[in-house]
């Protein structure tokens, strides 16, 4: 595998784990090449240069497209609001750049849709940031799943809150204007429908309810704001393989930091993992004397992969920049040609699908499926 040049964009929240994911593969994983931080791009140029100090980049600018003429970068990472997603994500795949992108894909389904064609036609490596499905938990869970451990599973239910939108006196920031998409369904179902995606498959149908807590916030010159985007929703929904599911999010639901709670129920037992408490999986396995049945907790180790390359002791716990880094190792395998663990953009149109049909079945008033 050759050493891979890196670009990045942005560089606030999803910036800095990216630099940190790139920073650690080498480190953690020890069989890819250290890749090179060559260049990174924020919007003015002195946050830009700090910004690439700090993160460890060779040079800095204010002109993202800079980043598509220079030679040394193989691949770029997009962390900038959604609304840009679309258009940096084509220009770097039609200038021979692989990327990984931050969900969602875009705000409108006709976006995503170029995206994918625009991977399909430069054959570029185009991945998607769903980090959640990285998490050895999850690996397990699946696993657990398909050597039967609780029969055949029939329900799934999925809730993901968070609070950083609780706060009514929260100014109106671009996750509250429509420009970033419909709110609650982009910023949050996603990753729910990852984890879906990647433990059962696709969604057949899907009905939707979506609200808001706050009709308007205050701007940074005092005057207020309509908030355009759903700050919650409900998802009913039928799987390809005849499960049913329902997710519920919300970005305004006090007291919960990041809560990504996950049940499965199934015909000999059930699964519970909560994101809150990330290094836990929960099973009931209806075997054994009834008297004796209970939950059991299984607290991830190196028994579990890739857990084993962070830390050789068990219950020493991963986090979420960790999981970070596990995806840059399965995105260093795609470029490397090989099978990897990962929501493309493939993948990741269907996601977008379903949450445009769930949108589309909130207008509606009843189900629609899935194209
Ligand atoms: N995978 C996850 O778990 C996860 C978590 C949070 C956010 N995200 C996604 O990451 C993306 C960014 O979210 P965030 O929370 O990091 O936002 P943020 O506001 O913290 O950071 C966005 C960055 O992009 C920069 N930027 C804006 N326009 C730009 C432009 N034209 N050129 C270059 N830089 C530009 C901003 O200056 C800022 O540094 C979103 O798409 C969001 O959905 C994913």
């Amino acid at each position: 595998m050759k050493s891979i040049g890196v670009g990045l964009i942005g560089s606030g929240f999803m910036g800095k784990c990216h630099a940190i994911a790139w920073s650690g593969v080498k480190p953690v994983f020890g069989d890819v090449p250290a890749p090179r931080l060559v260049q990174l791009a924020d919007v003015n140029a002195d946050l830009a240069r700090q910004k690439a100090e700090e993160f460890g980049f060779s040079s800095s600018t204010a002109d993202w497209r800079d980043l598509l003429r220079n030679d040394e970068i193989d691949i770029i990472s997009i962390t900038s609001p959604n609304e840009f997603h679309a258009e940096m994500a084509i220009a770097a795949m039609e200038a021979g750049k692989h990327v990984w992108c931050e969900k969602p894909m875009a705000p409108s389904e006709a976006d995503a849709e170029l995206m994918l064609e625009a991977a399909r036609k430069s054959g570029r490596v185009a991945l998607l940031g769903y980090n959640y499905i990285q998490n050895p938990a999850i690996r397990f869970i699946r696993k657990f799943l398909e050597d039967g451990a609780i029969g055949t599973p029939y329900q799934t239910r999925i809730e993901m809150d968070e609070d950083f939108m609780a706060d009514p006196d929260t100014p109106f920031f671009w996750k509250h204007a429509r420009t970033s998409g419909y709110g609650a369904l982009d910023d949050f179902a996603v990753h729910p429908l990852s984890l879906i995606r990647t433990l059962f498959g696709g969604i057949s149908e899907v009905f939707c309810a979506m609200g808001k807590p706050y009709a308007d916030r205050r701007t940074g010159d005092g005057s207020r704001r309509a908030v355009e985007t759903y700050d919650f929703a409900t998802m009913l929904m039928r799987l390809e393989n005849g499960m049913q599911g329902t997710i519920e999010v919300n970005r305004s639901a006090w007291g919960r930091k990041g809560r990504i709670f996950l049940q499965i129920f199934g015909s000999k037992g059930m699964i519970v993992y909560d994101q809150e408490r990330m290094n836990e999986v929960e099973v009931y396995q209806a075997t054994g004397p009834a008297n004796e049945q209970g939950f059991k907790k299984v607290l991830m180790s190196p028994h579990h992969p890739p857990y084993e390359k962070f830390v050789p002791a068990p219950g020493h716990q991963l986090g979420f920049n960790d999981l970070k880094i596990i995806e840059c190792r399965e995105l260093l395998k795609l470029v490397n040609g090989e099978p990897a663990n990962a929501i493309t953009f493939e993948d990741g149109l269907q996601i977008e699908k379903t949450i445009h049909a769930a949108a589309r079945a909130f207008e509606a008033g009843h189900w629609k499926k899935v194209d």
